[in-house]
């Protein structure tokens, strides 16, 4: 993919975090990923920290989608097995399509890391043309599971919003 055409894609980071979003906590994990899907030549359009509400999630991750018209959503935090972690709950009521496949290799890689790695619920999914990922909440989470899937992103997108081109030619 060439640099104009990355630089059309738009996306945006949200951080699940009550803490982050009372300003009690700073959030390395959505200044991570801003800046490396920055580096990868995708431009920024939001960033937010909500709490780990399921209704403030599905109206943010909606308008971002239906109003924005975002490329990417990739999301930090929330992904867990703790009574607050409501994120995978909230995709599964927004998401048109989910895409299993992504969020098994974020899981696979993870696990060659830390058996914890088990007990992240991210999912990855299509609403309309926007391509959204869970990924975990701490900051070496994020690392990991953006790096295994990172560059499954351009072709994704593609084809999300319609490219025809023959995939036996990647
Ligand atoms: N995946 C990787 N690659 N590295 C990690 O350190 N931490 C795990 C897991 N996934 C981890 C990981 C832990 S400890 C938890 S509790 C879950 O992600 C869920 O995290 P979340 O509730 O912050 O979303």
């Amino acid at each position: 993919m060439d640099d104009n055409r990355r630089l059309a894609i738009t996306f945006g980071v949200v951080t699940m975090s009550d803490k982050g979003s009372r300003g009690e906590r700073e959030d390395t994990s959505g200044a991570y990923l801003q800046d490396a899907l920055a580096g990868k030549g995708y431009r920024l359009a939001h960033y937010s920290v909500i709490p780990d509400k399921k209704d403030v999630i599905i109206k943010t991750l909606t308008s971002l989608v239906d109003d924005e018209k975002l490329s990417l959503i990739v999301t930090t935090g929330g992904t867990g097995v703790a009574p607050t972690d409501v994120t995978p709950e909230a995709m599964v009521e927004i998401l048109d399509k989910e895409i299993p496949g992504i969020a098994e290799l974020m899981r696979l890689e993870s696990l060659k890391k830390t058996v914890h790695a088990a007990l992240s619920r991210g999912k990855a999914g299509i609403r309309k043309e926007t391509l959204i990922i869970n990924l975990p909440g701490s900051l070496k989470a994020v690392r990991e599971n953006l790096d295994a899937v990172i560059d499954v992103l351009d072709h994704a997108i593609e084809k999300i919003q319609g490219d025809e081109g023959d995939c036996g030619k990647l």
